[in-house]
Parts: structure tokens; C-alpha cells; sequence
């Protein structure tokens, strides 16, 4: 069976929606969960492709887990039994790799595998530092499956060489279990959930001008959390909102993470007719609403610290820097290239299948606006930040746009059509 989005114009979009859970911290819940002292309960997890493959790593680890409806979880941290199988993470790089900082560190034998697509991203990322601090891991020529083995494990002092939350978050998590100290040096900061969750959990963990440091020892406490909404989600209609024209939406729950909120900094500055009222904070992370209405932009240059800050948006952003005036020019974002896909190479290309000029660049983009886009087929690549992409493009092309191979859209938003649809977009989806 496959499955298009068929695009049509739209019109104008109006209305409220309320983005599904934050992908990264809906992860981290199960993940650092399963480490916990005793039972906790989870609300507006997200349950996409990527989370529930680490929900099942977490089940198939012994973890017992109640399932209310299929936002709520009950999860009982606490003792993992050894898997008698691989564990599959599918396609989440996130729930390999951070599963991968804790697995180096149980007195057992495990197997970390996922799809064709994950098996094609770097591992070796994960494995260097791991067996630095000790670990028995090895990967297929630094790629998965990874076989990790029991072993001892000493705390590292370490320069992250790519502001990586994955990498980061796999080195604290074994360091939680490793003889001494953990220390992290980033130059620049990447996504901070692990930290904030490790924290109000119990563990001995503290920042400073960017260096992290962990002292192992502190039993991890469970506590309920209820998940703030996905930024990186809310990106799409967002993005929507700025270009259609007529447009005016209001998005409720955001996470606003400044370690995530790049996007919203450069939009403002790109001239975005956006409000952010911060209404409060949950599971540690600030939170509000985004109030955006079509906006007149102008082109913008980004690189350097802001990257991280913004880095699964870039496909997204680069639909948006098609509508606004003059130059925009992506720095810095090579990362991009080991994502589910090499999102600066295939957004280029599907872009230029709309009629778009962009010049794709060895760590970034260029382009100069504002351009007027034609409806095509197109195609996401497997990747549904891709995916979503292009189906806000085709809301701002001439005649019908089919973005093919859809269903991985899945992997992170699976309401992302009906949400949009909710707004008044002509999205629809085809299956033959
Ligand atoms: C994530 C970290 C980022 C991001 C990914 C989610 C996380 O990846 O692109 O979508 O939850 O830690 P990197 O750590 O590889 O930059």
C-alpha cells in the first residue's frame, strides 16, 4: 500500500490547535523511566512511529507498562531484565543512541538494530566516547546493529565534537552508572531535556558556561509528568500560517525551550508577525502560546550557536525563506546531511522540483526570495520532516502538489493532516 498528500493552494487559515507531546522529551520519559525508583505516570506522551519504538525497547527490557489511552502512559522504572531478542528501534536515533549510553552499563549482553534508514546513520559518534569511558560496544564499520557487552565503566571528561543532544545524553546516561565523575564541554548547546529530567529526577547534575558536570550516585526518583507540546511539530503550521496569506492561527502548549526556540528568534527577525505569551512551566520546560499571522519577510543569516537551536526546523525554514525578500543563507548546518535523510541535499532537490532556486551549499543553503513555487510530484524520502515540508510548500504553489511516500509523517505528527485540515488547509490523503 502506498500513500500521497495531495496538495491544493490554500486559501487563508484560520484557528487553534494544540500540537501533539514534545518528540524529544516523550523519549527521554520512557527512556530515563525505566531508570527510575518506582511507578509514574505519563501524560500527552506523544505516541508516533519514533516513541513507540522506544516505548517497546523499554517493554522489551522488562519495564511494565499500562497504557490508559494511547496518550497516557503508567510506567514502573526500576530493574531491566535481559532481551532475549535484537532491540528494534525502527527509525529513532534518538531512542538507539540514548538507549545505547544505558545499555553500556547493565550486567547483561544486548543488540541495538533499526531500519535500512537508521542503519545508514553515524554511530561511531556514540561509540568512541562509549568506549572511552569503558564500554564493550562495537557497531558494523560505526554503524548499527551495536553489540554491547557488561562492563565497568569510569567517568570521562569530554569535548563534544558535534553539538549533538543525542551524544550528549548517551555519554550522561552511562556516566549515571560509571566510577567517578562525568564532564561535558560543548561549544555550543544543544537541546537540554536530558539534563532538566536527570535534575528533577535526583541526579547529582550541574551546568556552567556550558560544561556539565555529573557526579554519579543519586538514586533516581520517578515522578508524574505531563509532557508540553512539540515545538518542531508546531513548526508546520507555524510556517503556514507566515506565508499563506490571510492567515491567522494560535497554537496552545508550546514547549519554549530556549535550547529549542531558534526558530521563533529567527522569525521574529525575519520580520514575523508572531506573539509567544509564556503561560507557564511543565515537566521542568517553560511553555506558552504563538499567536502568528501572515507576515511580509525578509531574508535572514544564520549559523554558528543559533544551529542547534533551530536544527530539525532548517527543511521547514527553508520553505519559509522561498516567501520572504532578498538573500537568506544557512551556515554551519552539515548535521543536517546525517538526519533521516540528507535534508539539505533532498529538500534542495524537491524544492527545484517546484521551480524554487536554491543553492545548496557543503554546510548549508542559499537562495534568494521571494520566489513563486508550481505544484509537482514530489518526493519525502522516507523523512517526515521532509514530508511535512513540502506539504506546507504546496499550499503556496500554483496548481496540485503530491508529496509521495507519506505515511513517515507518521514517525513524529501522525495527526498532522487533520490538524492542518482543522485550519482550512486542502491537504488530503491518497492511497493505492
Ligand atoms: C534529538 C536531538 C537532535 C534532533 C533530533 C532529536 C534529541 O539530534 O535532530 O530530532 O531528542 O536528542 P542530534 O542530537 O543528532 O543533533
Amino acid at each position: 500500500m502506498k500513500r500521497s498528500l495531495m496538495v491544493q493552494p490554500a486559501a487563508a487559515l484560520h484557528g487553534d490547535i494544540t500540537v501533539p507531546g514534545d518528540k524529544s522529551i516523550s523519549h527521554r520519559a520512557v527512556l530515563l523511566g525505566a531508570l527510575g525508583d518506582g511507578q509514574f505516570t505519563v501524560k500527552n506522551w506523544l505516541s508516533a512511529g519514533d516513541t513507540e519504538a522506544s516505548l517497546q525497547a523499554v517493554q522489551d527490557l522488562g519495564i511494565p507498562v499500562e497504557r490508559p489511552s494511547p496518550t497516557t502512559l503508567i510506567l514502573t522504572g526500576g530493574m531491566f531484565q535481559p532481551p532475549d531478542h535484537p532491540l528494534n528501534l525502527r527509525n529513532t536515533g534518538t531512542g538507539l543512541r540514548l538507549l545505547a549510553g544505558i545499555l553500556a552499563a547493565q550486567p547483561f549482553e544486548s543488540i541495538l538494530d533499526g531500519s535500512s534508514q537508521l542503519r545508514q546513520r553515524p554511530m561511531g559518534r556514540i561509540i568512541d566516547p562509549l568506549r572511552r569511558m569503558g564500554a564493550e560496544i562495537s557497531g558494523m564499520d560505526g554503524y548499527a546493529p551495536l553489540h554491547i557487552k557488561p562492563a565497568a565503566l569510569r567517568g570521562i571528561d569530554y569535548t563534544l565534537p558535534v553539538a549533538s543532544a543525542q551524544v550528549k545524553s548517551a555519554i550522561l546516561l552511562a556516566g549515571l552508572f560509571a566510577q567517578g565523575e562525568t564532564i561535558l564541554r560543548q561549544n555550543y548547546p544543544s537541546r537540554d531535556h536530558t539534563e532538566r529530567m536527570l535534575q528533577a529526577m535526583g541526579a547529582n547534575l550541574t551546568q556552567q558556561n556550558g560544561i556539565i558536570h555529573l557526579q554519579p550516585g543519586n538514586p533516581l526518583k520517578n515522578q508524574d509528568i505531563s509532557i508540553p507540546g512539540d515545538l518542531s511539530a508546531a513548526a508546520f503550521p507555524l510556517a503556514a500560517a507566515l506565508i499563506v496569506p490571510d492567515s491567522d492561527i494560535t497554537l496552545h502548549g508550546v514547549n519554549l525551550n530556549p535550547t529549542r526556540t531558534g526558530l521563533l528568534d529567527v522569525l521574529t527577525r525575519m520580520g514575523a508577525n508572531l506573539t509567544i505569551t509564556k503561560t507557564g512551566t511543565q515537566a521542568g520546560e517553560p511553555v506558552g502560546r504563538i499567536h502568528a499571522q501572515t507576515s511580509e519577510l525578509h531574508g535572514i543569516e544564520i549559523g554558528g550557536a543559533m544551529i542547534p537551536r533551530l536544527i530539525d526546523e532548517i527543511p521547514i525554514l527553508m520553505v519559509i525563506a522561498l516567501h520572504a525578500e532578498g538573500q537568506t543563507l544557512v551556515r554551519d548546518a552539515a548535521e543536517l546531511r546525517v538526519k533521516e535523510s540528507d535534508r539539505l541535499s533532498v529538500m534542495t532537490a524537491q524544492l527545484h522540483r517546484l521551480g524554487a532556486s536554491i543553492t545548496e551549499t557543503p554546510e548549508g543553503f542559499r537562495l534568494v526570495g521571494k520566489q513563486h513555487l508550481t505544484g509537482a510530484v514530489v518526493d519525502s524520502h522516507e523523512d517526515h520532516r521532509v514530508a511535512m515540508s513540502l506539504a506546507i510548500a504546496g499550499l503556496v504553489a500554483t496548481g496540485e502538489t503530491v508529496v509521495r511516500n507519506s505515511p513517515c509523517i507518521g514517525d513524529s505528527f501522525p495527526d498532522f493532516v487533520s490538524q492542518m485540515k482543522s485550519l482550512g488547509a486542502p491537504i488530503r490523503t491518497h492511497t493505492w
